[in-house]
């Protein structure tokens, strides 16, 4: 990162300080996926370095949506909280207001901000978040000079940016995402993200291992490669590499030190040497999300999924036949264009067979611009909600069924947090993504231990510490 932009915020911010009277407070607020959840982390990089002090209260000096829009609904939650955004700022005049992320790169969404949401200070999306220092230099520069309604909207459709290089603060100590490519070509005929992320782009291999390095001299314990479809990754590259290749080289560097975990699989992209390799190195987690959206082949086509859902039980055959313990996730959509009853039962059935340590469900969400949202036979909200529930109390049932096999076996767990519910209990994960809660000291937080599972809930399980560091 270009330091001397960091050095020029660092003095702006100080200025700002005095301005308000105190150091200013930055919150940033992170809807959707670990994409999101990783760009903000850069965001609240930045913000620290340059003085900011960070709070969760969205009443404070600088405050950041960082935004989702693979469903409609994930819109509704940021028009709904900006409502609120507008009490705090009539509050605090001196209030900054910004919105990034991928519904920002929607021209109905930037629209809509700027015909009813004048008092919001700065826009940007997915392709510029490199430029996040420069424009909030800007912003502040006005809010000394007392400009009282700066609004800068900057979106732009080129993906040269380069995000990578800015500094960032991690939402966890011990662990932390790594982006190892962006973008998605896939086109799913109901999903946006192309049309927001753009086309997908790989980051070398060099790059991504030297990042891990440093987050491992940093006290990192597990990482998690980050791509919309990692099966995919190295493609792109002008020496072109696979996916398996890039985790059995880093699981192998890093053997013994590091956990490693990665999202999401495309299906179809899902290799035997990527198999081998998971099987092969006992420090990639046992744990694969692998969406499988529907059980019906009329369905999956008209998704543009390219693969059948004999195709998927095969996969999931393979899969288990090298590594029997292992789990598997999935996501399922519900309600797509001209789906019947049948479809669901199909859906409901490949559950069944399938075998899910857990699934994402997700009523289907119309979004403008893409192909499905042009299908007739849209369904009817209320069928699909009808739907909706059963398709759930298949989910539950598989979850339940195949947690249950934890239980009174000792494993590994990496401790992630104090027990929001619990006094003097903390939680943390297994290989396998389950999260468990036992009773144990905050002291044990970021560590690997040793926890015997004593109950299966279905979604979570129950345990306690064998060791006697606790
Ligand atoms: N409606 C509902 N769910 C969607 N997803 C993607 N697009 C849509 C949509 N239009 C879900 C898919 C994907 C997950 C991240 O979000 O299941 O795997
Ligand atoms: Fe969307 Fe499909 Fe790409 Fe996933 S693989 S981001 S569902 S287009």
């Amino acid at each position: 990162m270009d330091t001397e932009i960091i050095r020029q915020l660092k003095q702006t911010v100080t200025d700002y300080a005095s301005m308000l009277g105190c150091r200013p407070r930055a919150c940033i607020v992170t809807f959707g996926c670990q994409m999101n959840a990783r760009d903000s982390e850069k965001l609240r990089g930045v913000l620290s370095a340059s003085g900011f002090e960070l709070t969760d209260s969205e009443d404070c000096d600088f405050l950041i949506y960082n935004t989702c829009t693979v469903r409609e609904n994930a819109n509704t939650r940021v028009y709904g909280r900006l409502g609120k955004v507008k009490s705090y700022k009539k509050k605090n005049p001196l209030m900054m207001v910004a919105l990034c992320g991928c519904m920002m790169q929607e021209k109905s969404v930037t629209d809509e901000i700027g015909s009813k949401y004048g008092f919001v200070d700065l826009v940007f999306g997915t392709f510029n978040l490199d430029r996040f220092p420069y424009l909030l230099e800007d912003l502040l520069r006005a809010r000394l000079e007392e400009q009282p309604c700066f609004t800068r909207v900057e979106i732009i459709d080129s993906t040269e940016n380069d995000a990578d290089r800015l500094p960032s603060a991690r939402n966890y100590p011990f662990k932390a995402g790594v982006n190892i490519m962006y973008g998605c070509n896939n086109f799913c005929s109901y999903c946006i993200v192309p049309y927001v992320r753009g086309r997908e782009r790989s980051r070398e291999p060099s790059e991504i291992l030297e990042e891990i390095r440093y987050l491992r001299e940093d006290g990192v314990r597990e990482i998690m490669l980050l791509g919309q479809n990692v099966n995919s990754y190295g493609k792109t590259l002008n020496r072109p590499k696979s996916f398996a290749w890039l985790l059995d080289r880093i699981a192998g560097e890093f053997s013994s030190e590091l956990l490693i975990r990665f999202m999401t699989s495309h299906p179809k992209d899902l290799s035997d040497d990527l198999i081998r390799v998971m099987a092969d190195h006992n420090n990639i987690c046992e744990h694969i999300h692998l969406p499988v959206q529907a059980g019906s082949d009329r369905i999956l086509q008209a998704m543009n999924r390219h693969y059948t859902r004999e195709d998927y039980l095969a996969l999931i055959d393979k899969i288990r036949s090298a590594m029997p313990d292992i789990a598997i996730t999935t996501d399922i959509m519900v309600g797509f264009p001209s789906e019947t009853e049948t479809d669901i039962d199909q859906t409901i059935d490949l559950i069944g067979r399938s075998g899910f340590d857990n699934a994402f469900t997700f009523l289907y969400s119309r979004r403008t611009g893409t192909p499905a949202a042009a299908m007739e036979d849209q369904v009817d909200g209320e069928t699909a909600s009808r739907w909706f529930d059963k398709v759930l109390e298949a989910v539950h049932c598989s979850a339940r069924e195949r947690n249950r096999r934890f239980a009174g076996r000792i494993m590994p767990v990496l401790v992630e947090q104090e027990n929001r519910h619990n006094d003097g209990w903390i939680s943390g994960r297994i290989s396998h993504n389950l999260l468990v809660h036992f009773k144990g000291s905050p002291k044990l937080i970021g560590k690997i231990i040793p926890v015997k599972i004593t109950e299966s809930k279905g979604f979570y399980l129950m345990g306690e510490t064998v060791s006697d560091e606790d």
